[in-house]
C-alpha cells in the first residue's frame, strides 16, 4: 500500500497551475499590503518611520525595474508625480547606468522587483548609490538582496510567487508604490490629509473591485481567449495609466502565450502602428472613464472608430456604464468604477486572466514558459 502524494499539486491548492491561483490571489495582494499602513484613513508605513530626511531633502525621483515590474513603475510614476509633484522620470536598470543619468545626493531611487535578486536591478541600485543618490526598495521577498543594499525598503506582501509570468505580485506593486506616494505627497506637505484620505479610501476599495471582476467577467475573458486560440498577433492600446497596462498585456501574452503582441499609447496610433491594423486584427482597447475626462475618453473612442473602420477586432476594457463603446466594440469587458489613478489596478485583471486563458487553449505549460527564468540572476 502507497500514498502518493503529489507536493506541486497540493501546493496549487486544487488551482490547475499557480498562475490561476496566483491571479485569483489578487485581491489578497493587495489587501495584505495595505495592511497595517493605513490608520484612521492616513498612510503610515512602520518600515519609513524616521526616514522623512529620505523624501525632504530630494528634487526627483527615479523609479528602475525590468520587466513587470516596470510597468508597475511606469503607472506608478503618475500618482508620484501628482501626489508629490516632484519630477519621476522610469528608467529600464539595465539601461540606467549605461547613459550617465544625473543623479545626486538629492535624488531617489526607487528599485521595484518581486525577488529582489534580479542582477540589472541590483546593479543599478549599486551603481546610485554609488553616485550618492538614496535608495528604496519595493520588493516583495523578505531579506532579498536589492533591499539588503538599499536605505529603505516598503515590502509588497503579495505571499510567494511561483509561476514565472508575474501577476498577483504585479498589482501589489502598484498599491506599495501608492502607498509611497501618499507617504511623500504627506511629508512634503504636498497633499493635504483629506486628499490623502479620499485616495487611501480608493486603494481600500481595490480588493473587493478585483473581486467582482474576477467574479463577472473570468468566463467571459476566458471564452474569449479560446475563441482567439488560433490568433498570431495581438496589439494593445492604452492612454495615460492605460499606456503602462497596454504594454504589461502585451507582455504576459508574449510570455506565456508566445503570440507576437505590443502595446501602444493610443495617441500614437496616427504616428505609425495604424498601418498595421487589417481586416481581423484583434486589438485591446482600455477605455478611460468619461467621469474624470470626458477629453481623454472621447480621444480613446474615435482611435477605436479609426481602428474598426479599418476591420479591427476590438476588445475594450471600459469602466460598468459606459456606453458610448458599445457601438464601435465586437467584446466588452467591464470593470467597476474607480478614480483614474485607480484604474490600472482593475484594468489589468481581464489582461492576465486573458493571457492565461489562450496559453492553456494552445496546451501550454502557463507556469514555465519557455526561455524564461522566474529570476534573472545573470546580467
Ligand atoms: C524576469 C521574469 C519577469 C519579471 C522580471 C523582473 O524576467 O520572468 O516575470 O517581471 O524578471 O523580476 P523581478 O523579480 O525583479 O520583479
Amino acid at each position: 500500500f502507497e500514498v502518493t502524494w503529489d507536493a506541486a499539486a497540493a501546493e496549487k491548492g486544487g488551482w490547475s497551475s499557480f498562475m490561476a491561483k496566483e491571479v485569483s490571489e489578487e485581491p489578497e495582494a493587495v489587501a495584505n499590503t495595505l495592511r497595517g499602513r493605513i490608520q484612521d484613513g492616513a498612510v503610515v508605513i512602520p518600515e519609513l518611520a524616521d526616514l522623512d530626511d529620505l523624501f525632504t531633502g530630494i528634487d526627483r525621483i527615479i523609479i528602475i525595474a525590468c520587466g513587470t515590474a516596470s510597468y508597475a513603475g511606469q503607472v506608478g510614476a503618475y500618482a508620484l508625480e501628482q501626489w508629490t509633484r516632484l519630477p519621476v522620470h522610469v528608467e529600464l536598470a539595465h539601461e540606467f547606468r549605461y547613459r550617465d543619468p544625473v543623479i545626486d545626493e538629492r535624488s531617489l531611487v526607487v528599485s521595484i522587483s518581486q525577488s529582489g535578486e534580479t542582477m540589472d536591478t541590483l546593479m543599478a541600485v549599486k551603481y546610485a548609490a554609488e553616485r550618492g543618490a538614496r535608495t528604496l526598495s519595493i520588493c516583495n521577498t523578505q531579506g532579498a538582496t536589492i533591499p539588503r543594499e538599499s536605505d529603505a525598503v516598503v515590502y509588497t506582501h503579495a505571499g510567494p510567487e511561483v509561476a514565472v509570468a508575474s501577476t498577483k505580485a504585479f498589482v501589489a506593486q502598484i498599491t506599495a508604490i501608492y502607498l509611497l506616494a501618499l507617504h511623500i505627497g504627506r511629508v512634503r506637505g504636498v497633499l493635504s490629509p483629506v486628499e490623502a484620505a479620499e485616495h487611501v479610501r480608493e486603494l481600500e476599495a481595490v480588493p473587493g473591485k478585483i473581486k467582482r471582476i474576477l467574479d463577472t467577467e473570468q468566463e467571459h475573458t476566458t471564452q474569449l481567449a479560446h475563441w482567439m486560440a488560433d490568433t498570431r498577433s495581438v496589439l494593445f492600446l492604452g492612454r495615460h495609466v492605460g499606456f503602462p497596462i497596454a504594454l504589461e498585456g502585451a507582455l504576459k501574452l508574449k510570455e506565456i502565450s508566445y503570440i507576437h503582441a505590443e502595446g501602444f499609447a493610443a495617441g500614437e496610433l496616427k504616428h505609425g502602428p495604424i498601418a498595421l491594423i487589417e481586416a481581423g486584427q484583434p486589438v485591446f482597447v482600455l477605455v478611460p472613464s468619461p467621469r474624470e475626462s470626458s477629453l481623454l475618453h472621447d480621444k480613446v473612442v474615435s482611435n477605436i472608430q479609426e481602428i474598426r473602420a479599418r476591420g479591427a477586432r476590438v476588445i475594450v476594457i471600459a469602466e460598468e456604464g459606459d456606453a458610448a463603446v458599445l457601438p464601435f466594440a465586437d467584446e466588452v469587458l467591464r470593470i467597476p468604477l474607480a478614480g483614474p489613478l485607480f484604474e490600472p489596478l482593475l484594468a489589468v485583471v481581464p489582461l492576465h486572466i486573458f493571457a492565461m486563458g489562450l496559453a492553456t487553449a494552445k496546451g501550454l505549460d502557463v507556469d514555465q514558459p519557455r526561455n524564461l527564468a522566474k529570476s534573472v540572476t545573470v546580467e
